[in-house]
C-alpha cells in the first residue's frame, strides 16, 4: 500500500516539468539527492535557477523551502504591533541592505524588517543568514539588469512597488517602505504623528522653514510635486489602499521607454497623490528630519545647523553604487566595514 503510493508519487514527480528541468541541470547529483529525500513524502521540489556551486548544493533542502514562503506567512512572522518594515533588494544591493540594517538595528526595529527579494540569490542569502526575513513577491528579475538605474530592468523593479505595498496593506498591516540607500540616525516611528493614511517626505534641495505645513506641498514651477517614493509609511486604511492602486495605474499608463528622462516610479506616485488629493489623508514629514540627499550631502552648512534633527539620511541625487558608497564613506555613514556584526545578517563577506 505505502509502496504503491510511493510509486505513484515518483510517477507524478517525473511527469512534472520542473522535475525535468532539474534533472537537466543537476543530472547525477540530483538523482543521488532524490534517493536521500524521496522517503520524505512532503518534500517540495522546485526548479533551482543556479549552476550548482557546492555551498548552494549542500544547503539545497534548507533553501528550497523559501521558494514557497508566502507574503502572508512572512508578514505574520516579522510584524510587531501590526507593523512591517519593507525594502526591495536585488543581489548587487546586499551591501546597502546590510548598511541600512545596521542603522535600523541601532534603533531596535530590525525584527520588523521584511526584505522583498527581487531574485533567488537574495531570497536564499538573506534567509540563510536570517531565516524568515526575505520573501519573493513576484517573478524574479534578472539581477544584472535590475540594478541599472534607468534601465528597463530597474523600471520593472520599481513598477512592482505599489502592488507589493498594497498586498501587505490588504493583509491588515501598517507598512514602512525604505530604499536601502538610507541610514537611520534616529527612530522614525516617533515622527508618525496622528492617524493619517500616508506619511512621506519631499525630495527637494531647497531649504524650507522649520514650521512647514504637513499638507501636500504646493506645486513647483513645473506644475508638479516631487514627493519621494523612497520612504513611505502607510496605514492599512481605504485611503492608503486607494493611493497604491492609483499609483500602480499611473505606472502602467506610462510605459517604459529608453528616453533620457529616465522613467521612474516617482512622477507616477506624485500624479497619484494629485489625483487622490481629496480622498487620501496625507502627512508630509519634516524636512530637517528627513532631508533629500541633494540637501543633506550638498548643503553642508544646512546639515551642520540642523544636525540634531536628522532622522533618516537618503543617499539620492547620486547615481551608481560605487559613488553612493564612496559618499556614505566620506560622511561616516558606511557602517558595514567597522560595524558589520551589528547587522542581523552579520558580515556578508
Ligand atoms: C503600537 O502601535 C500603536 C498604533 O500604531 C502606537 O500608538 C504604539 O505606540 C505602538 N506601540 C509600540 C510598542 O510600538
Ligand atoms: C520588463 O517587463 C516587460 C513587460 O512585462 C518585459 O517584456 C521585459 O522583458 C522586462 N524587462 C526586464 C529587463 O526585466
Ligand atoms: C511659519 O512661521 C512664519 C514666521 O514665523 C509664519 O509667517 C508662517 O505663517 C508660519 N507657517 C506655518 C505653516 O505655520
Ligand atoms: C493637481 O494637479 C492639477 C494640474 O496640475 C493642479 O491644478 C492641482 O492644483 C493639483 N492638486 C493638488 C492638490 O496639488
Amino acid at each position: 500500500m505505502a509502496r504503491r503510493q510511493q510509486q505513484r508519487s515518483i510517477q507524478s514527480l517525473f511527469s512534472n516539468r520542473s522535475m525535468i528541468y532539474i534533472l537537466c541541470h543537476f543530472g547525477l547529483f540530483f538523482i543521488l539527492l532524490l534517493g536521500v529525500f524521496l522517503p520524505w513524502a512532503g518534500f517540495p521540489i522546485f526548479p533551482f535557477p543556479y549552476k550548482c556551486s557546492s555551498s548552494l548544493c549542500s544547503s539545497y533542502y534548507l533553501h528550497s523551502k523559501w521558494h514557497d514562503y508566502s507574503v502572508a506567512q512572512a508578514a505574520k512572522f516579522v510584524a510587531k504591533n501590526g507593523t512591517v518594515i519593507v525594502c526591495t533588494v536585488s543581489y548587487p544591493l546586499l551591501p546597502f541592505l546590510n548598511n541600512w540594517l545596521i542603522s535600523v538595528s541601532r534603533h531596535k526595529h530590525q525584527e520588523k524588517v521584511l526584505v522583498i527579494a527581487e531574485d533567488y540569490a537574495t531570497l536564499y542569502k538573506v534567509n540563510e543568514k536570517w531565516p524568515g526575513h526575505a520573501v519573493l513577491m513576484s517573478q524574479p528579475l534578472d539581477s544584472q539588469t535590475a540594478h541599472n538605474y534607468g534601465s528597463q530592468g530597474f523600471y520593472n523593479l520599481t513598477c512592482r512597488r505599489p502592488q507589493h505595498l498594497l498586498d501587505i496593506l490588504e493583509l491588515g498591516y501598517s507598512v514602512m517602505y525604505n530604499d536601502v540607500d538610507m541610514v537611520w540616525l534616529n527612530d522614525p516611528f516617533q515622527y508618525l504623528e496622528g492617524s493619517h493614511d500616508v506619511y512621506f517626505t519631499d525630495d527637494v534641495t531647497t531649504v524650507k522653514p522649520l514650521n512647514e505645513s504637513h499638507d501636500l506641498p504646493p506645486l513647483n514651477r513645473y506644475g508638479v510635486t516631487n514627493i519621494c517614493s523612497c520612504m513611505i509609511f502607510l496605514r492599512p486604511t481605504n485611503g492608503a489602499k486607494l493611493l497604491m492602486k492609483k499609483w500602480a495605474e499611473e505606472i502602467e499608463a506610462q510605459p517604459w521607454s529608453n528616453s533620457k528622462a529616465k522613467p521612474h516610479d516617482q512622477p507616477a506616485f506624485n500624479r497619484a497623490l494629485n489625483k487622490t488629493a481629496h480622498q487620501v489623508d496625507v502627512y508630509l514629514l519634516p524636512q530637517a528630519a528627513f532631508p533629500s540627499g541633494g540637501l543633506y550631502f550638498r548643503n553642508i552648512r544646512w546639515a551642520k545647523n540642523t544636525k540634531e534633527k536628522h532622522v533618516i539620511i537618503h543617499n539620492n541625487y547620486m547615481v551608481g553604487f560605487s559613488r553612493k558608497m564612496k559618499r556614505f564613506q566620506d560622511f561616516g555613514l558606511w557602517l558595514v566595514d567597522d560595524h558589520g556584526l551589528e547587522s542581523p545578517l552579520g558580515k556578508l563577506q
